[in-house]
């Protein structure tokens, strides 16, 4: 859409303007050029905003919502008005029609009943032809400087030298299970690295239209704007940068280069790029080491080695954090996961894993049941079955991780030097 939907919020409750601010933030074709606290603010910022859609609180001190409405849409008669309310204020609804509101919601509305709300308005406006022109400056609004965050990600990379382990059914809980802890005004990506076969869309029954393919040709200009129409988000508020397609599409990685240290450019960059946009980057990874995971490894913070109780895989893991090692990977950054843990079966107790290598961050408990359910509708465990002790693990498993980084850990050296250390590595791989 060449045109984006400009929408203004009117909500006399600051949280509330937030939250509807970051679920249209969700939508890469609308923007949002205002936000007043009552009605009268609204009708006097509205000749200058130019709203194509008015998201209108019911319930506002002063004059309320009603009498807003009339008078948004007497000032912009293109203007076509949401009005928003709590439960049971359907006579007021009708009213608020009457003064010229399109549609009605309740409060709080679902990102995809507030957005469909809005692209029916917009459709009704575009009818309406032209009328008011944009804006009269072009730039950016005060909301874009809002908008802009100044953070950096804790980068967490999830790997296993096998497939099958359950790297991107964790990946996907642990992200959601991260999304609710740290709230709405915070958000959590995933990044899907497994680029030829990656799947985080199954798991999460996204139907991207954008995908890696997209932005990898794109790293030079990369920018907020561009990042935010790749990505897709997931109902749990995540957003997700989806693996390519179909495997020939990651070639546009390849061919990006790598760096001297064996890292790939481009994904290098979109994760250095990535980490200033959220709280929790998830990398969710193929099993090869190649330049691909070098530039994951380059930027995290944690490397988590998935295993489960057999003999195969263990060794794969721990052959791999040898490696790690050898790399000279602080030992604070790699953690070791044993996903699968089944008591009541043959597999090989946890104790003597952890023996042949590290005590383990996390154990999930297997459950065949749960795990293939997810897998094969793209529900996630989570938050539908927190309560049974597979969904319970992952939620422990997060909380675990929110402290390892909230603990006072001296800043984690900077993987520049181990990435300097690997750089006869690299041009092996
Ligand atoms: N804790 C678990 N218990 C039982 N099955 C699991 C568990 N974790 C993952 N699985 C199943 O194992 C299979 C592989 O999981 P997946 O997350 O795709 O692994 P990977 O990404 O490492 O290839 C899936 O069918 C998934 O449902
Ligand atoms: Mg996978």
């Amino acid at each position: 859409m060449a045109e984006k939907i400009r929408v203004m919020i009117v909500d006399d409750i600051a949280e509330t303007r937030e939250q509807l601010r970051k679920l249209l933030s969700f939508d890469p074709d609308v923007e949002v050029v205002a936000m007043a606290a009552s009605g009268e603010e609204a009708v006097q910022v509205v000749s200058q905003a130019r709203p194509d859609v008015v998201l209108m609180d019911v319930n506002l001190p002063g004059m309320d919502g009603i009498a807003a409405t009339g008078k948004v849409v007497e000032a912009i008669p293109t203007a076509q008005v949401i009005m928003l309310s709590v439960q049971g204020e359907t006579d007021y609804m009708r009213r608020a029609m009457m003064a010229g509101a399109r549609d009605y919601l309740t409060k709080p509305p679902s990102a995809d009943d507030l957005l469909d709300a809005i692209h029916r308005a917009f459709k009704l406006r575009q009818k309406m032809g032209t009328g008011p022109l944009g804006p009269t400056t072009a730039g950016a609004t005060p909301q874009a400087a809002q908008i802009r965050r100044e953070k950096r990600a804790k980068v967490l990379t999830i790997y296993s030298p096998k497939g099958g382990t359950g790297c991107t059914t964790l990946a996907v809980n642990l992200a959601i299970a991260l999304q609710a802890m740290v709230g709405p005004d915070s958000s959590v990506c995933v990044v899907d690295a497994n680029l030829q076969f990656g799947d985080v869309s199954i798991f999460m029954k996204l139907q991207p239209t954008r995908t890696l393919a997209d932005l990898a040709p794109h790293i030079q200009d990369l920018d907020a704007d561009l990042l935010k129409n790749i990505l897709v988000p997931h109902t749990s508020g995540v957003q997700v940068l989806v693996a390519p397609a179909a495997p020939e599409d990651a070639e546009v990685f390849t061919e990006a280069g790598v760096e001297e240290t064996g890292a790939n450019h481009a994904l290098k960059a979109i994760l250095n790029f990535a980490r200033y946009q959220f709280d929790y980057v998830i990398v969710d990874t193929a099993h090869a080491v190649d330049g691909i995971l070098l530039a994951s490894l380059d930027v995290s913070d944690l490397v988590m080695v998935v295993t489960r109780p057999v003999i195969p895989e263990i060794r794969g893991a721990r052959l791999f954090i040898e490696l790690l090692r050898k790399l000279d990977y602080a030992t604070e950054k790699i953690a070791l996961i044993i996903n699968g843990v089944d008591n009541k079966r043959m597999g090989i107790q946890p104790e003597a894993i952890e023996k042949a290598m590290i005590p383990a961050m996390a154990q999930i408990p297997m459950d065949e049941r749960l795990a293939l359910r997810a897998a094969n509708y793209g529900e996630p465990i989570l938050p539908k079955n927190a309560r049974t002790p597979l969904g319970q693990a992952m939620i422990d498993f997060a909380k675990k991780l929110r402290m390892h980084f909230t603990e006072e850990v001296p800043e984690a050296p900077a993987m520049n030097n181990e990435a300097q250390k690997r750089a006869g590595l690299g041009r092996l791989l």
